[in-house]
């Protein structure tokens, strides 16, 4: 099964799972994650893998005179978001190629996302080109955890999330799936470097639960402004 495949088969139990996995708390990071954006009347938003938008609808929230785009290459995550947010415009697509002009987004979004594409540099080039200057750019998704937190989340994640996942699915497939990609997926710091070599300067970091959620904020400088 492919990365589209595994998406799109998890879709219609996707908000179940995260409120298993998470223990309801992902809707608490996610809220507080799309508050600490600071920027004035934005007017195109864009969240990239959206899923069934739990983002896109907190943007329409902070921001109700935007136009807020959502995309993702999973039919069934957007047939559900589409159903959830009628007013808002979900695009079917992969991220590694983004159908956008230069400079369109005052703001691109992902959450839980950037962790699941097969070329992280490419991704974060074209969010830097969609970006129009000085756009913000914001990461939700797991971090590194403490040495402390990690004596608890290691069995959970290892024992408990699959257990949970099984209820949620009926199959232990995704939840694997989500464990492995957490260990490969860059910590923050690195990202942060990561961001940079692309023109997106990290201004704030916040970490939950002892970084196991980490939310990053950049700004889009020219490249350049790099040299
Ligand atoms: C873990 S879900 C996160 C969904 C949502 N952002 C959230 O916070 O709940 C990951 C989403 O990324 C999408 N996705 C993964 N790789 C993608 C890619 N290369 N292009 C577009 N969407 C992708 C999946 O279809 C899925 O909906």
């Amino acid at each position: 099964m492919n990365k589209k495949e595994l998406f799109n088969s998890i879709a219609k139990n996707y908000d179940r799972i995260n409120d298993a996995i998470s223990l309801y708390n992902h809707r608490f990071f996610r809220k507080k994650a799309i508050n600490r954006i600071d920027k004035n009347s934005p007017k195109k938003i864009l969240d990239l893998c959206c899923g069934t938008g739990d983002i896109c609808r907190l943007l329409s929230k902070k921001y109700p005179d935007a136009k807020i785009i959502g995309v993702d290459f999973s039919a069934n995550m957007l047939e559900i978001a589409r159903k959830r947010l009628p007013d808002i415009e979900f695009i079917e697509h992969d991220i590694h190629i983004l159908p956008f002009c230069n400079e369109t987004f005052d703001i691109c979004t992902i959450s839980f996302g950037l962790r699941n594409v097969d070329d992280l540099q490419k991704v974060i080039k074209e969010i830097h080109r969609v970006l129009k200057p000085d756009g913000i750019f914001l990461n939700l998704d797991l971090g590194k955890p403490n040495k402390f937190w990690n004596i608890f989340l290691k069995p959970y994640m290892y024992v408990i999330v699959p257990i949970l996942g099984k209820f949620a699915n009926g199959s232990g497939l995704p939840l694997k799936y989500f464990v492995h990609s957490n260990e490969t997926f860059p910590a923050p710091d690195k990202l942060k470097e990561i961001y940079s070599d692309f023109g997106l300067i990290q201004i704030q970091r916040f970490d939950y639960l002892f970084g196991q959620i980490s939310c990053q904020i950049c700004k889009k400088i020219m490249k350049n402004a790099l040299e």
